[in-house]
C-alpha cells in the first residue's frame, strides 16, 4: 500500500481525459494534476522547448512526493519523456504510447493504423516505432492536426466548424483505409463524436489518456503501491484558474468544485 498521491500533467486540459478514467479505475488514489494552461500549446514548439516544459513539470509535481507520473500528453510523452526519463532515476513516468500502441496493435483487423497526433507528436514518430516493435505487420501513418488543440481549448468540439477541420484532417487517413485511428494526443477524446461520424462506425478510435491511466493501475498493482483510502483530486495550473474549472468539467465530464491553484511554472 502507499497513499501518496500520483502526478499527472498536460499542456492545458487534454489530461483531464485522463484524470476522469484514473478516477474511475482507480477511485482510491490522490490525484495531484498540473495543466501548463499558460503555455498550452505545447504540440506547435521546437523539441528544445517541449523538454524544458516537460523537466519542469516533472519537477514541479516532484515536490509532492509523487509515487508515479503519468504524462496525459501525447506531445510530451512523444518528445520530452525519451529524452528525460533518465534524470529521474527511481521514480516511475509513465506516458501514453506504449499502451495506446499495444490497444491499436489488438484491435485492427486490416493492419492499418493511423495516429492522429500535434505536429511534435507526428514529427516524433513515436506511436509508429512503438506499433513497429509489438506487430512488425502493421502498416501506420501519421498525421499532424494542429488545429484540433485550439479547437477543443475553446470549446468547438461539435457543429460545423469542428466538422469542416476533422473532414479536411481525416480525409487522407481514410484513403489510406485505416480501421483505427489512434486519438495520439489527449484533447482529441472530446472530438470522439464528429471523428467517428466522419470516419464511420466500423473504424476504431484508441483514446490514449484512458489507455494510459490502465496502464497506471497494472504497474501500481505489480508494484504493490495501490492507495486503499478515498482519493482526491488537486489542480494546479500556470494561467487562468477560472477557465479552467468551466472548460475543465468538459473534459472530466463532471464539475470540478475542488480549489484551482495557480503556480509560477518558470521557478522550477
Ligand atoms: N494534450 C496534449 C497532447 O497530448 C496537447 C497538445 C498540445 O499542447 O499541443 O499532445
Amino acid at each position: 500500500m502507499d497513499q501518496r498521491s500520483i502526478g499527472v500533467f498536460d499542456s492545458g486540459l487534454g489530461g483531464l481525459t485522463a484524470v476522469r478514467e484514473l478516477k474511475r479505475v482507480l477511485p482510491t488514489e490522490n490525484i495531484i494534476y498540473f495543466g501548463d494552461t499558460g503555455r498550452v500549446p505545447y504540440g506547435t514548439r521546437s523539441d528544445a522547448a517541449i523538454v524544458k516544459y516537460t523537466r519542469q513539470d516533472i519537477n514541479f509535481l516532484k515536490r509532492f512526493d509523487v509515487k508515479m507520473i503519468l504524462v496525459a500528453c501525447g506531445t510530451v510523452s512523444s518528445v520530452g519523456l525519451p529524452v528525460l526519463r533518465e534524470e529521474y532515476p527511481g521514480l516511475p513516468l509513465i506516458g501514453v504510447v506504449e499502451s495506446a500502441s499495444r490497444a491499436a496493435a489488438k484491435a485492427t483487423k486490416n493492419g492499418k493504423v493511423a495516429i492522429l497526433g500535434t505536429n511534435g507528436t507526428i514529427r516524433s514518430g513515436s506511436y509508429q516505432a512503438e506499433l513497429k516493435r509489438i506487430c512488425p505487420d502493421v502498416d501506420a501513418i501519421g498525421k499532424a492536426c494542429p488545429m484540433f488543440v485550439p479547437l477543443v481549448e475553446n470549446g468547438y468540439t461539435d457543429g460545423q466548424v469542428a466538422r469542416l477541420i476533422v473532414e479536411e484532417y481525416l480525409e487522407e487517413v481514410l484513403k489510406f483505409g485505416a480501421d483505427t485511428i489512434v486519438l495520439g494526443c489527449t484533447h482529441y477524446p472530446l472530438l470522439k463524436k464528429v471523428i467517428s461520424e466522419v470516419a464511420g462506425s466500423d473504424v476504431t478510435l484508441i483514446d490514449v489518456g484512458a489507455q494510459a491511466a490502465h496502464l497506471v493501475k497494472e504497474e501500481l498493482t505489480e508494484r504493490g503501491m495501490l492507495a486503499e483510502e478515498d482519493g482526491s483530486v488537486s489542480y494546479y495550473v500556470s494561467d487562468n484558474v477560472e477557465n479552467f474549472a468551466t472548460l475543465g468539467s468538459l473534459f472530466l465530464q463532471c464539475e470540478i468544485k475542488e480549489q484551482v491553484e495557480k503556480i509560477d511554472i518558470e521557478r522550477f
